[in-house]
């Protein structure tokens, strides 16, 4: 079993979305190990999404990301980064898999309701940038 990142974005949280994409996260098999709400500043929001530092969305990503509450969710399963990432669909809502989460509820490739962390960029430094040990639990 692996861990992966789940973020529900402030634009869905706004819309109230947060039930519909935990039960769709949760029917396609994933296990909540550890969740919480907060609203990062920007000094947060651009320390989590300092890889993407220098692009031209940066500086509109961190104002989003910081423009209201977020809900954090450890998710464990089999391949869980990569399996969560078929789940949220591409970074386009218009590009995204039918039926995906970023699909149905996103609109824009910016305001796309959701991060999951990408196998390849280290998905337990950003578990670990929200929750400590004590904070996931194994049930
Ligand atoms: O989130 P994902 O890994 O699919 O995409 P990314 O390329 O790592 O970009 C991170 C986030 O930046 C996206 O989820 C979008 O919210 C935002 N973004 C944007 O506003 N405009 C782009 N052209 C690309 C990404
Ligand atoms: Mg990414």
């Amino acid at each position: 079993m692996e861990k992966t990142l789940l973020i529900i974005k402030p634009d869905a949280v706004r819309k109230n979305l947060t039930g519909n994409i935990l039960k769709q996260v949760m029917d396609a098999g994933f296990k909540i190990i550890g969740m919480k709400m907060l609203w990062l500043n920007k000094e947060q929001g651009g320390k989590f999404y300092e890889i993407h530092k220098g692009k031209d969305f940066y500086n509109w990503l961190v104002d989003f990301i910081s423009s209201g509450p977020v809900v954090v969710a450890c998710l464990k399963a089999d391949s869980a980064p990569a399996r969560l990432r078929e789940v949220v669909g591409a970074t386009d809502p218009k590009k995204a898999a039918p039926n995906t989460v970023r699909n149905l509820y996103g609109t824009s490739v910016g305001e796309n309701v959701v991060h999951a962390s990408a196998p390849d960029e280290n998905p337990q430094r950003e578990i670990d940038f929200f929750f400590k040990a004590g904070d996931l639990h194994e049930y």
